[in-house]
């Protein structure tokens, strides 16, 4: 990829920031947490770029950014108990999550399958100028290659990923330092997914997940059986049994679907979901080998994890 432009946060500069989100391009922007490398949340290629920009060794879900309540409320049936929290505004460095509305035209890949939704409005100025020029919703993960540091500043997001992704808008430090809280809600109340920005206060505080260690944190990329189809799934199949519903990568003459007939490993995990969801009526599924290297991996990941068997959660 060429070099990436580092953008300042002015008219011109948001324009171009927001007309590159539209191509599909990857743009870092600052929030007052961390900067986010963002990409337009409908847009599956876009989306598959940050898991690949990141080398992300899975789909985690990405938190979706939102210049307004009302957006988030469009994205995501805010639950009854979050209002408590929303009504000055927006708190700074807050995520909710959210059961996702049916009609919500998001790409598969920012939900990872789930039923629910993170969402987040930034207050940031640079941020919301942004949202508000790209008028659409932004999926974006810390803008930093997985397992470093989150970034605070253009810098430390050039040191991570210049030339993988098309710019970085400028807008000095983000005040935050660290990524946001992350709240989901039962009828009891909120339930702290991750500590963050955002502070609850110590008497809404109950049990959280949190408590029990890091391996009781319900981040649904951690399940080992998590996105499981009603049938089963193989994988790594070259010739598949009669009456098995072929999934191919690369070109197959006999395959039902392929993830990529060119072999594209992008544009497989682009489809990746869609076709999940598509064999889900089917009883037995094989899926051809997928090579474990950059977004393979994620690919592999994610269909071992459909592969597992039921119940075999943690
Ligand atoms: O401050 C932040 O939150 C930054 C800025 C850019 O917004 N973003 C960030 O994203 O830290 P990321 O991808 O590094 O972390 C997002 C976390 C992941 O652990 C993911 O599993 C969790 O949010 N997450 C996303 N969607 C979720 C959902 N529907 N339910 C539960 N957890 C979710
Ligand atoms: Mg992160």
């Amino acid at each position: 990829m060429k070099q990436t432009e580092r953008l300042q946060p002015t008219r011109t500069g948001i324009r171009r920031a927001a007309a590159l989100l539209r191509d599909g391009a990857l743009v870092a922007f600052p929030t007052e947490t961390v900067y986010g490398l963002g990409a337009d949340a409908t847009d599956d290629t876009a989306v598959a770029k940050v898991f690949e920009a990141k080398g992300r060794p899975s789909f985690n879900p990405l938190i979706v950014h939102v210049p307004t309540l009302a957006d988030a409320e469009a994205i995501g049936e805010i639950p009854e108990a979050a209002w408590a929290f929303l009504e000055d505004g927006w708190p700074e460095g807050l995520t909710l999550v959210a059961p996702l509305r049916a009609d919500s035209k998001l790409s598969l890949l920012v939900t990872a399958g789930q039923r629910t939704v993170a969402l987040r409005v930034p207050a940031s100025p640079v941020a919301q100028d942004l949202l508000t020029a790209f008028d659409g919703p932004v999926a974006a993960p810390s803008a930093n290659p997985s397992g470093r540091i989150s970034p605070t500043c253009a810098d430390h997001v050039l040191s991570g990923l210049d030339g993988r992704i098309a710019a970085v808008l400028d807008g000095g430090e983000t005040p935050g330092g660290l990524e946001s809280a992350i709240l989901a809600f039962d009828e009891a109340g909120p339930i702290v997914l991750r500590e963050g920005v955002f502070q609850v206060s110590e008497d809404l505080r109950r049990k959280t997940a949190l408590d029990d260690g890091p391996g009781a944190l319900p981040a649904p990329g951690m399940l080992k059986s998590h996105y499981a189809p009603q049938g089963t799934l193989r994988m790594n199949v070259t010739t598949p049994d009669p009456g098995e519903w072929f999934i191919g990568f690369g070109p197959h003459r006999n395959a039902d679907a392929n993830l990529s007939a060119s072999g594209d490993l992008r544009e497989a995990a682009a489809n990746l979901f869609a076709l999940l969801h598509q064999a889900d009526k089917k009883d037995r599924i094989a899926v051809a080998p997928v090579p474990n290297t950059g977004l393979g991996r994620a690919i592999n990941d994610r269909l071992s994890r459909a592969a597992a068997p039921r119940g075999a959660d943690f």
